[in-house]
């Protein structure tokens, strides 16, 4: 019970990483407001996993809208009294030729990916400073750490988050709240559906390990970092990538 009795928030809760957080982190003792776009989804987990000591509810948010991540965090206060942490999950692929990509296309990445989890981030914190503290923990990626071809707008946007990590753990460590960052390889989710099946396994073989993440192996390495295990862990890019980056 890592997180007992801790407050927590997961946007992009309903699929994928983000369901598997939400539900790996209902198992460690929070309570979860699940925040997506997905709303028969959300309010189904929801409605599963709500409990006694554990309360679990849904909201709609699009992250790229700065009212909603306000109404959220406001929502959390008054369900939960308090916010400790907040997963910024919510994110979306994108492949294109880069000289290709449109204007359009490359701003609807960058405002999902990118000022999403700067405004979660920055709406958060304001509800961690009323109670002394807190963990942000955002979702980057191995492509924030290193280039692709034909994800030049995805690239950018977890570079970004990387970067902003940093920023924000150097900003509020005083204030007892840290900032890190999980960097998955590439994870078995609805997100890779677009691939077809060539480039999955090549995919694959891009991994020393021999195979995709599971979406529960990055669930753990985020309950980590939002837990007191982490508690001298602050401004961290946590690879968990298969040893992707490593070669
Ligand atoms: N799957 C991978 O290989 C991989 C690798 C590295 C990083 N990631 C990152 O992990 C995160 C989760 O990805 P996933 O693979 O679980 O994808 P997924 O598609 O299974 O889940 C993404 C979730 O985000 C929600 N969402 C999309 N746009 C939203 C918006 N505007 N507002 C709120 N919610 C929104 C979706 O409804 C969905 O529930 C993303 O940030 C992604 O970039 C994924």
């Amino acid at each position: 019970m890592r997180l007992k009795g801790k407050k927590a928030i997961v946007t992009g809760g309903v699929s994928g990483i983000g369901e598997f957080t939400v539900r790996e982190m209902v198992k460690e003792g929070a309570s979860v407001l699940i925040a997506d776009i997905n709303d028969q989804l959300g309010e189904e987990l929801a409605a599963e996993l709500n409990g006694e000591e554990t309360k679990v509810v849904f909201q709609h948010v699009d992250v790229s809208k700065e009212t909603d991540i306000e109404a959220m965090v406001e929502k959390a206060e008054k369900e939960f009294g308090q916010l400790d942490i907040i997963f910024s999950n919510a994110g979306i692929g994108a492949l294109s030729p880069s000289a290709e990509l449109s204007y359009e296309d490359w701003q609807k990445v960058i405002s999902i990916n990118l000022d999403g989890v700067f405004l979660c981030a920055k709406h958060a914190i304001k509800a961690m400073q009323k109670t002394g503290g807190g963990s942000v923990v955002n979702c980057s990626s191995i492509l924030g750490n290193v280039g692709q071809a034909q994800t030049a707008a995805y690239t950018a946007a977890k570079g970004g988050v990387t970067n902003l990590t940093r920023a924000l753990a150097v900003e509020y460590a005083k204030e007892n709240i840290r900032v890190n960052a999980v960097c998955p390889g590439y994870i078995d989710t609805p997100l890779l559906e677009q691939l077809d099946e060539e480039m999955r396994n090549q995919l694959i073989s891009l991994h020393p390990i021999g195979r995709l993440g599971k979406p529960e192996e990055i669930a753990k390495a985020v309950v980590f970092l939002a837990s007191e295990d982490a508690s001298f862990v602050t401004g961290a890019n946590l690879l968990v990538d298969g040893g992707y980056t490593a070669q």
